[in-house]
């Protein structure tokens, strides 16, 4: 299959290009270095000679305090690149995969967010994304927006991450222990996408992550206990409770719980995710071993 990824330079875009040429397919990766997607002319151009089967957006202002107050930007490629990558698509009769985020939502339920669920974006990151979603699905109703949330992996550092390397230099470590999701392996994520570019037609919204739920602080104290088991000479072994409301330094409000079901993607595809401290094992197990 001929793929193109748009944000072959980012966490997930980079895990997406290897693992998929790996499987077989033929990937055709457009980095942030040779495409800005604040100018829409140079999408088009870049895309109008190239041939290929679904496209790939995993390109976004992905940095949520930053986009609060940088709202016209996180738009143009947020929600504006989002159109015309949507448009180029249809011109060419192909689909358009693009990824959206758990921060759609409000974070005020409970129990799992279904596909169904309103969205309430909180900031203008997540405000961004929702308009991405919407301008993408009104492009063609057989695109595909995909929701993940935590995403972890081995191209590009993340919170897992952070919290190994401060617990290799310091006893103290603290994580927020009231505001829930599910930790997403970009690895697993190649994987279970690849389904959906070809045999199973799911357009629409879509939830995808790792199966379970963990504050930060549980997401960090796994991780430090898979590494102490692996036998990591950490310095940290603790991760202390920290309240949202204590990080200062969090411009944008954030929602609280924002756990998605995976029940349709399943019921789709027949695959079921992991559970995410598999995941992190992994992951862990890998980054000690580099
Ligand atoms: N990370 C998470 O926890 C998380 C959670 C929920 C949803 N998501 C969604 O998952 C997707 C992938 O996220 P990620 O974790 O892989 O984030 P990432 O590492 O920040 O990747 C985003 C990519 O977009 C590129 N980009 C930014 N501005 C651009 C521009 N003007 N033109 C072209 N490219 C541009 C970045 O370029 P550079 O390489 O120059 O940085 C980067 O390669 C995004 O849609 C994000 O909203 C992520």
């Amino acid at each position: 299959m001929r793929i193109v990824v748009v944000g072959s330079s980012g966490r997930l875009g980079a895990a997406l290009v290897r693992e998929w040429r790996a499987a077989g397919d033929q990937v055709h990766p457009i980095p942030h270095a040779s495409l800005d997607l604040c100018d829409a002319h140079a999408i088009r151009d870049a895309l109008t000679p190239l041939s290929f089967d679904v496209l790939v957006n995993c390109a976004a202002l992905t940095n949520v305090d930053y986009c609060e107050t940088h709202g016209d930007e996180a738009m143009l490629i947020n929600r504006d690149a989002v159109r015309v990558l949507a448009e180029m698509c249809v011109r060419k009769h192909k689909r358009c995969v693009h990824i959206s985020t758990d921060y759609v939502f409000d974070g005020e339920k409970r129990t799992p967010y279904v596909e169904t669920d309103e969205a309430h974006p909180l900031g203008v990151y997540a405000a961004s994304k929702l308009s991405g979603e919407r301008v993408l699905l009104e492009t063609d109703r057989e695109h595909l927006a995909v929701r993940v949330s935590w995403v972890f992996g081995p191209d590009r550092p993340s919170f897992v991450d952070q919290i190994l390397k401060r617990a290799h230099e310091t006893e103290d470590l603290s994580a927020v222990a009231d505001k829930w999701a599910t930790p997403t392996y970009t690895l697993d994520l190649a994987k279970l996408l690849r389904p959906l570019l070809r045999e199973v037609k799911v357009k629409g919204v879509l939830h995808l992550t790792n199966a379970g739920e963990c504050t930060w602080q549980e997401y960090g104290q796994f991780a430090l206990d898979c590494a102490a088991k692996l036998g990591a000479p950490l310095k940290g072994r603790t991760v202390a409770p920290l309240k949202m409301s204590e990080l200062a330094a969090f411009v944008a409000k954030r929602p609280v719980y924002t756990v998605m079901s995976t029940a349709k993607f399943t019921a789709r595809t027949g695959l079921t995710p992991r559970p995410w401290q598999e995941a992190v094992e992994e992951h862990v197990r890998a980054t000690l071993r580099a």
